[in-house]
């Protein structure tokens, strides 16, 4: 204990050996640290970074936001690729891009000599109110487990840690500091924990990050149910749990060690010295305790490469064509076409001589000057941005003139949406409103009169409602916060280089009274208590349930070619709990381009004991095909899929009888049906 080491000795000390097996390493550097230099290793400094420890060279772990690229510092001094945001991400239903795009971001964030991505972000789209929706994934627990899989299996294959963030209930910002969500085990089991399992059981996340606010009336970072007992004892977490940042301003310091919070950032409060002396020395939390806090962050150090050479670990890059253009082809394969009566588009860059482009959004890019331009944490300084303008201008140089008067030309763009103002797509507050902002909606009105040709295209991060406008217009894109490469992809998209693919991974609600989580103040916003009366119904579950057609439904997306579903042939009429099933289907292009559909599969429990949601999503495929082409997409499936989580017996339960497996383009398309009896 406490010996002093010359750099000689410290280079020969067993944790430093790399071919040592990593628990052995983990444990020698443990029991050589002193209990200061544990107390020392729990919180952070400088905002982003653990303190180091010279005497047994254990440098600083830094870990950076984001969930759309890597932002080191609040200036820009340092410009990172700035990639679409997550619910674009998302659209794409497109698990190798979330791996790639997990992958690129880790290879930035090691070439910025951090250790660790705050990222991703996995809480459940609940209400499309919440100001950070464009942060997260999806309304639907399975789509979010995959995708949360493949995004941290990318982050972990450069050796840079995933942090899982923000776990758990974090479905809203307001009164995000001090709201207990209050949810029933059945929902938390069905919902809102399963993607965060799947990180730890299929991804082997190496951190998660505590939310700020309760849940069921215990805050995130020591929640002792939440971290020790679920995360860690029963899944099989190997990590270490860190706090958001200030999430354990109104905690207990003896209650966060006890429930396994490694480590409070940014700084010591609750884990500064004397809190932690004191605590520990009125017997509020062991030494066992504290040890397996430190031993889960030290591991993490050795698993990023923390003590090993340098240049054995995966190199990093910044900046690079590769990463911008996958920036590109997320946005362009997140793109949703909602809309496109006349077959409007893709626009014919032969016919269109006069293009009007206007509205808000025409020259949207993220900013440069504030942090909160880019909605709060997520932001980041790209080193260009290519706007939506700037991509027209670019695609139609010499071709197309670009104008401003639509009553002149022979297609109007309007660029509609939101931004990262705060009551917007932003972190720190909510959404204000569900619709458009006024002059918005007056603008697409007055277009609309002045030329009948007229695209709205959306640039936003959460589900807006149209209802007052979208009647009267023909076709309507949402694109998202796209990046930095924006402009180009819908450029290609809406002359049609590229032909859409996204689907919606969230129900537009017609108004937000549909919406799940608005039945009554105290399920939104909620007071000190936000509670989950809608339960399991979130997202098309609700819709369905109830019966209530939303303005556009999960999964749906249009494309510029068509096609059909054949042949639904499932390869059992019974099964039993040890069987899998296999469900295939022939999908065929019928129309003339080449395109990319995405083949949803949804499973209902025809008679239930317990009250089960219409339909449940159980897999997903995205298949491109040429015109005439067909495929035959296979799905397997097994109890899982058809289990409901029984909270008397605490356990996923599935019930004899009949259930029926629904394949569609949407949730709300569904093209065929078998039905399965389980015995
Ligand atoms: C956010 C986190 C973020 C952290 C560090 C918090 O306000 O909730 O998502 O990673 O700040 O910037």
């Amino acid at each position: 204990m406490n010996e002093i080491y010359s750099e000689e000795e410290l280079k020969n000390l067993p944790f430093m050996n790399e071919s040592l097996e990593l628990e052995k390493r983990v444990e020698d550097l443990l029991s050589r640290l002193t209990l200061a230099e544990k107390f020392k290793l729990c919180a952070g400094r400088m905002m982003w970074h653990t303190k180091p420890i010279k005497r047994l060279g254990i440098k600083s772990f830094t870990m950076y936001d984001g969930p759309h690229g890597v932002r080191p510092d609040t200036m820009g001094e340092k410009r990172s690729t700035y990639f679409p945001v997550a619910i674009c991400r998302a659209a794409t239903w497109d698990l190798m891009l979330s791996y790639e795009f997990g992958k690129a971001i880790a290879e930035e964030t090691r070439e910025l000599g951090a250790h660790m991505l705050l990222a991703p972000g996995i809480n459940i789209q609940r209400t499309p109110m919440n100001g950070r929706t464009f942060e997260y994934q999806t309304e639907d627990p399975y789509l979010n487990k995959h995708l949360a899989i493949a995004t941290v299996k990318g982050v972990q294959s450069q050796r840079i840690a995933a942090c899982v963030k923000h776990f758990a209930c974090n479905n809203q910002e307001t009164n995000r500091f001090t709201e207990s969500s209050e949810v029933d085990e059945r929902t938390l089991q069905e919902i809102y924990l399963p993607a965060f399992k799947a990180t730890v059981q299929k991804a082997d996340a190496w951190s998660f990050m505590t939310c700020y606010n309760k849940v069921n009336g215990i805050y995130g970072s020591e929640n002792y149910n939440l971290l020790r007992k679920r995360l860690m004892d029963e899944w099989g977490f190997r990590g270490f749990a860190v706090s958001d940042w200030n999430a354990t301003a109104y905690t207990n310091t003896g209650g966060c060690v006890r429930a396994g919070l490694s480590l409070e950032m940014p700084t010591a409060k609750k884990y500064s010295k004397s809190e932690l002396t004191k605590a520990f020395e009125n017997g509020e939390f062991t030494l066992e305790d504290l040890d397996e806090n430190i031993r889960r962050l030290l591991r993490v150090m050795f698993l990023v490469g923390l003590f090993d050479d340098q240049s054995k670990l995966p190199k990093g890059c910044r900046n690079t064509p590769e990463h911008q253009q996958l920036a590109r082809k997320i946005a362009e394969d997140g793109i949703v076409l909602l809309k496109n009566e006349g077959d409007l588009l893709p626009l014919d860059i032969n016919k269109v001589n006069k293009l009007a482009v206007i509205g808000p959004n025409a020259n949207f890019r993220l900013g440069e000057a504030d942090i909160w331009s880019g909605g709060g944490s997520s932001q980041n300084f790209p080193p260009y941005e290519i706007s939506p303008l700037d991509g027209l201008k670019h695609k139609c140089k010499n071709k197309v003139e670009i104008i401003e008067d639509p009553s002149l030309a022979d297609i109007t763009i309007i660029f509609a949406g939101l931004n990262h103002n705060n009551g917007m797509d932003a972190e720190g507050e909510d959404k204000k409103e569900l619709g458009l902002p006024s002059e918005q909606v007056n603008l697409i009105k007055n277009a609309i009169q002045k030329n009948a040709n007229t695209i709205v295209v959306l640039i936003s991060g959460s589900p807006v409602a149209m209802d007052d406008w979208i009647e009267q217009v023909p076709s309507v894109v949402e694109a998202w916060y796209g990046g930095m490469e924006a402009g180009t992809a819908l450029a290609n998209v809406l002359f049609g280089d590229v032909n859409p693919s996204g689907k919606l991974t969230m129900t537009f609600p017609k108004k937000l009274s549909d919406s799940p989580a608005h039945n009554s103040e105290r399920s939104y916003p909620g007071g000190d208590k936000v509670f989950y009366d809608e339960g399991i119904f979130v997202g098309y579950r609700h819709f369905d349930t109830n019966g209530i057609d939303p303005l556009f439904p999960f999964g749906y997306g249009l494309s510029y070619t068509t096609f059909a579903y054949n042949n639904l042939t499932i390869n059992k009429k019974k099964i039993n709990a040890d069987d899998t099933i296999k469900v295939s289907v022939d999908i065929t292009n019928t129309g003339d381009r080449v395109g990319k559909e995405i083949v949803q599969l949804y499973v209902n429990d025809i008679e239930s004991s317990v009250e089960r949601p219409q339909k449940e999503l159980k897999g997903f495929k995205k298949v491109e095909l040429k015109p005439d082409q067909t495929e035959t997409i296979v799905f397997e499936l097994n109890k899982d899929d058809f289990s409901y989580y029984n909270p008397v017996e605490n356990s996923w339960v599935v019930e004899k009888g009949w259930f029926k497996i629904l394949v569609g383009s949407s949730s709300r398309t569904i093209h065929l049906e078998g039905e399965i009896e389980f015995s």
